[in-house]
């Protein structure tokens, strides 16, 4: 009977269902506070996230609409607390009319660095009723950790 238990758990092991199979060493409980940039080289801090996943930051963008400099912005998010956790954030732009919305999940990758796999929606303020069609931009960024 002995025997037969270890030749179980031989077979799980050499299977990778030990209950430590590569996804489940993949997956960590992140915590999106600290310091980020994203593959257009902006910057990003969050700041402390509260115990009901709620957080605010300060967002660099290293482009614009405009093609001006945007100062430091501000933004609001709440991040689910469990391991590859989704989130939400919203950023206002500071000297621009137009708000940004990110949506994403957090992956933990080889070597354990944190990425961050995101899609936005850029809201431009329109002239007018009939310019609103052109008013919205859509795209992806990848975030990783900086500190
Ligand atoms: C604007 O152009 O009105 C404000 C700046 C918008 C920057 C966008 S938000 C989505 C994309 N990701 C970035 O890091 N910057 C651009």
């Amino acid at each position: 009977m002995a025997i037969g238990t270890a030749a179980l758990g031989l077979l799980a092991l050499l299977l990778g269902c030990s209950g430590n199979s590569a996804e489940a060493q993949n997956s960590s409980k992140c915590v999106l506070s600290g310091n980020w940039t994203n593959d257009l080289a902006s910057t990003v801090l969050f700041g402390s996230v509260s115990n009901t996943g709620v957080f605010s930051g300060v967002y660099q963008t290293a482009v614009s609409s405009s093609g001006e400099t945007i100062p430091p912005s501000p933004l609001q998010g709440i991040q689910h607390q469990r391991d590859n956790a989704t989130f939400g954030f919203t950023v206002y732009w500071n000297a621009s009319k137009s708000v940004t919305v990110f949506a994403g999940q957090c992956f933990v990758v080889e070597g354990g660095k944190e990425l961050l796999k995101t899609v936005w929606l850029l809201r431009a303020e329109a002239a007018s009723r009939e310019d609103d069609w052109g008013a919205t931009k859509v795209g992806t960024n990848t975030f990783y950790r900086t500190k």
